[in-house]
């Protein structure tokens, strides 16, 4: 296992395998060492809304420098600025498919009078798809994952995309990584996983024998302590 720890550890015994690590502060700036052409899989939800435009901007520029020829980004996004979100990716990437997470419960959307039962999940590629396996495009969400974090969506479809985009031993990156659950799956399935968040997601990371938590700037607890480009109650209501 290998683990990068920039703070003193409580001794305990790694209980997943692969690399997991959750860097804290902002992605454009803790994720900034990740090399060019070195990542396979970016699975990521980025916040929604008009305020998040530079982090969407952000990514599809760092992902086009760090995926590797062939490699995905997966994108959880809102309806709403979907125009915009794919506007902003079709410039540094290819555009590949639109995936669509089912919701559990279908929600009324005020103002836009909708009523929602499922969410786009965006696929771009570096240059080409890598592999031939097929991917479902439909992404099913059995249950929610709001008591480890107010945003949490669920694991549902997120392990087959794991399976499917990566091999074991290769590595996931998550710049807006929230509970860090995701991590959890990939590192359990056997990939490396680097995620980061403005603040520690707390939950089921933080429950883990083993944090490997990078500073930047931020302290470290199991309580959130910073805010990231927070939604407005009406924008996620219309996520
Ligand atoms: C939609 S949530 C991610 C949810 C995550 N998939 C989960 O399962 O918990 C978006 C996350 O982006 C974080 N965030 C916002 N701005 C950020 C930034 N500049 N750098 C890193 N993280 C940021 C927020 O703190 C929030 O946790």
């Amino acid at each position: 296992m290998k683990a990068k720890l920039r703070t003193p550890q409580p001794a305990c015994t790694p209980m997943l395998p692969g690399l997991l690590e959750y860097r804290i502060g902002d992605c454009g700036v803790v994720l900034a060492d990740i090399p060019p052409n070195s990542v396979p899989l970016i699975l990521t939800d980025p916040p929604y809304g008009d305020a998040a435009k530079p982090l969407y901007e952000w990514l599809a520029q760092w992902a086009s420098r760090v995926l590797i020829p062939g490699g995905s980004l997966i994108c959880f996004t809102g309806q709403s600025r979907l125009n915009r979100d794919m506007r902003i990716f079709g410039e540094h990437l290819k555009y590949w498919w639109l995936l669509t997470m089912k919701h559990g419960r279908s929600q009324r959307l005020p103002g836009k009078f909708v009523i929602a039962g499922h969410k786009p999940v965006l696929w771009y590629v570096k240059d080409f798809r890598r592999g031939e396996e097929f991917v479902s495009d439909l992404l099913i969400s059995p249950h929610r994952n709001k008591q480890e974090h107010p945003w949490g969506q669920g694991t549902g479809g997120v392990d087959q995309l794991i399976e499917v985009l990566t091999s074991r031993g290769e590595l996931i990156v998550d710049p807006f990584a929230g509970t860090g659950y995701w991590g959890i799956i990939a590192t359990s399935m056997g990939r490396e996983w680097i995620g980061a968040d403005l603040a520690p997601g707390g939950g089921v990371l933080m429950q883990q024998p083993r944090r490997d938590i990078k500073h930047a700037g931020s302290v470290v607890g199991s309580q959130r302590q910073g805010e990231g480009a927070k939604t407005a109650p009406e924008e996620k209501a219309l996520r």
